[in-house]
């Protein structure tokens, strides 16, 4: 099964890996639509993948999100790689603010849920949804209990949808290092050899590539057979 002339829409898809998702599918023959919040990155992406076309979207909005999709009519595939990376309601559990953890859930988790709520009614049929989560999951570390918690809620989404929405096919990716811009957060003299650093005792001793992990993406939308899975692009980190 390929994607040529199917309609994908990525939430997220105008940074990183979401981006890497759209770049990928709109080579396979896909009809791209991406979404996102910021005015800039959209008119960026426009220019970046012309045949993709941009639309706005802020998944913290239930509003937003029906605007979306009453804009996109019928769909085949969604994507969903939106992320904010305000940590809020991170650290030791015993001074962690409740409601700043809380607002940690509202993109990846809640914004997803808000975007499959208003995408199923239109995904035609033999169509798919993926989701992206972080290793963070599984390899928790202190002080990122509610990170951990909001990655491996997405992952039973996934599973538990996969059984509700059949046909339609529900997935996720599970990401370990990517190399995109949240991590320009590190200055630019000292970004490699601290990517380096975080990933050289990997079996594949470096930082992924967000077309590596676009890969896994497209496999999961042509995958025909595959639902309720999570793929892990980790350079083998769960192998160790
Ligand atoms: N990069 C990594 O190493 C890594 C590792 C593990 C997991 N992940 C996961 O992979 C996903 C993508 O990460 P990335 O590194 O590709 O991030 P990124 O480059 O920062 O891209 C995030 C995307 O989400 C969009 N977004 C943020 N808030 C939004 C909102 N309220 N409504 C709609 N769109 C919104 C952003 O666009 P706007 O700002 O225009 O809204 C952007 O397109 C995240 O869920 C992240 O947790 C990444």
């Amino acid at each position: 099964m390929d994607l040529g002339g199917k309609r994908v829409v990525v939430i997220g898809g105008t940074s990183g890996i979401g981006l890497g998702v759209a770049r990928a599918a709109l080579g396979d023959g896909a009809e791209i639509v991406v979404a996102s919040s910021s005015a800039d990155k959209l008119a960026a992406m426009a220019e970046t993948l012309p045949g993709a076309k941009a639309l706005s979207v802020d998944v913290r909005e239930e509003a937003s999100v029906a605007a979306l999709f009453e804009q996109v009519g019928t769909l085949d595939h969604l994507v969903f790689t939106a992320g904010d990376w305000a940590m809020r309601g991170g650290g030791p559990v015993e001074r962690v603010d409740i409601a700043a953890a809380a607002a940690q859930l509202e993109v990846r988790f809640w914004g997803a849920a808000r975007a499959i709520k208003h995408a199923v009614p239109r995904i035609r049929g033999a169509g798919s949804i993926t989701l992206t989560n972080g290793m963070i999951a599984h390899r928790p570390r202190k002080g990122t209990a509610v990170s951990s918690a909001a990655a491996g809620a997405i992952e039973h989404l996934a599973r538990a949808l996969a059984v509700e929405l059949a046909p339609i096919r529900v997935n996720a990716v599970c990401a370990g290092l990517i190399r995109t811009p949240v991590w320009n957060m590190i200055p630019e003299d000292q970004r490699e050899e601290r990517l380096q650093r975080m990933t050289r005792k990997l079996p594949v001793a470096r930082v992924g590539e967000a077309e590596e992990a676009a890969q896994a993406y497209l496999y999961l939308m042509r995958g025909g057979y595959t639902t309720g899975q999570v793929l892990r692009v980790d350079g083998g980190q769960s192998a160790i």
